[in-house]
């Protein structure tokens, strides 16, 4: 506590990053350390090496943190960490890590649901109330929206995510991960546009489709700027798509765009125009804070304890934890 308020330390490590944040209820970020760790060159992530990673760096990330924030550990009144969903490997680590934290200086313990989390941070730096939410990650594919008491999915993928299908596009090229932010780069020197299956049902998407028209046109040794460019505008139109039809279905009037991908500045550029057409409200979470991050997991914590909702379940992870599965209020 300091100055009347609640600080809340939370803790990431679902997937690939180890982050810690620090903040403060009256929206102050006292902290944002992170740690993240990169597959060897063409792979993907190993679960059991993130959890390696989180491992190596927790206790120097934890320090560096309450160093930043200038706090000592009784100051903090809440521990918070993402309980999924993720990998089993590096989701357990930071459930143990966080247990520990929480027992040895007896501080309430509040399980944060990751997505949750991205929405929230979305929400708190852009200012937005009640927007059709676009989610788009390693992990997650999702149109959502907030009715009655949890964000409910509109639309998802059939198959793989919009960010997996890129970072495995840029993995044929052999560059390394994330791939997301190379094919963007790529995209950016593109010139002529290769037609690609575009796939929407309804507010769902498929992806698979494009990914083996994208490995052909690979084979056939088509220049790696026209196949990210071209890559880029069938899913993101399919995308813009979908996301029209739930501001349509929900009447909302705001979109907020959250995960890594978010941070694709076509996929902006299509979604803003799009709501501009529409007379809706464009928004985006901060590039610092689209991906994985500590603050995330804090500031939401500190949201969840404060309405008791602390999801005091007895698993400690669950990587498989739907959003809908998510008792909430905004
Ligand atoms: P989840 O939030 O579902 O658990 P995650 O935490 O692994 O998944 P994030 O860190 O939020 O995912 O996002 C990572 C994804 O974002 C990767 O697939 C990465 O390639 C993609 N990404 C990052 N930057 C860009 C970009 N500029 N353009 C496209 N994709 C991007
Ligand atoms: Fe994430």
């Amino acid at each position: 506590m300091r100055d009347g308020n609640l600080i809340c330390l939370g803790i990431e490590g679902t997937a690939h990053t180890f982050g810690i944040g620090i903040v403060s209820e009256d929206g102050n970020i006292l902290a944002d350390e992170r740690e993240t760790y990169k597959p060897p060159e063409g792979k993907g992530i190993v679960p059991y090496e993130a959890k390696k990673h989180h491992e190596n760096v927790a206790a120097i990330v934890l320090e560096k943190a309450l160093k930043d924030a200038g706090i000592s550990t009784e100051e903090i009144d809440i521990i918070s960490y993402s309980a999924g969903p993720g990998l089993p490997p590096p989701l357990l680590f930071t459930a143990n890590f966080a247990t520990k934290i929480a027992r040895q200086f007896s501080k309430p313990l509040v399980k944060v649901h990751h997505g949750i989390a991205h929405i929230e941070i979305g929400r708190f730096l852009t200012g937005c109330k009640d927007p059709v939410v676009v989610y788009l990650s390693g992990g997650h594919n999702a149109i959502l929206a907030f009715v009655n008491d949890s964000y409910k999915i509109f639309g998802e993928t059939q198959d793989i995510t919009v960010g997996n299908l890129f970072d495995r596009v840029a993995r044929k090229f052999g560059l390394p991960m994330p791939g997301g932010p190379k094919i963007e780069e790529l995209a950016a020197k593109g010139r002529n546009y290769f037609s690609l299956p575009y796939t929407v049902k309804g507010m769902d998407v498929s992806f698979t489709g494009i990914q083996t028209a994208v490995f052909r046109l690979i084979q056939k040794g088509i220049r790696k700027e026209d196949i990210a460019f071209s890559l880029q505008e069938t899913c993101f139109a399919m995308l813009t798509e979908v996301a029209e039809r739930a501001l349509a279905h929900t009447e909302k009037n705001e979109l907020l765009l959250v995960g890594g991908v978010a941070s694709n500045k076509r996929l902006q550029e299509m979604m803003s125009k799009m709501c501009e057409e529409r007379g809706a409200k464009f928004y985006v979470v901060p590039q610092s804070y689209s991906s994985d991050n500590g603050v995330m997991i804090a500031y939401t914590g500190l949201l969840a304890y404060k309405k008791g909702l602390a999801n005091p379940f007895e698993d400690l992870v669950r990587p498989r934890w739907r959003i809908d599965e998510v008792k909430w209020f905004i």
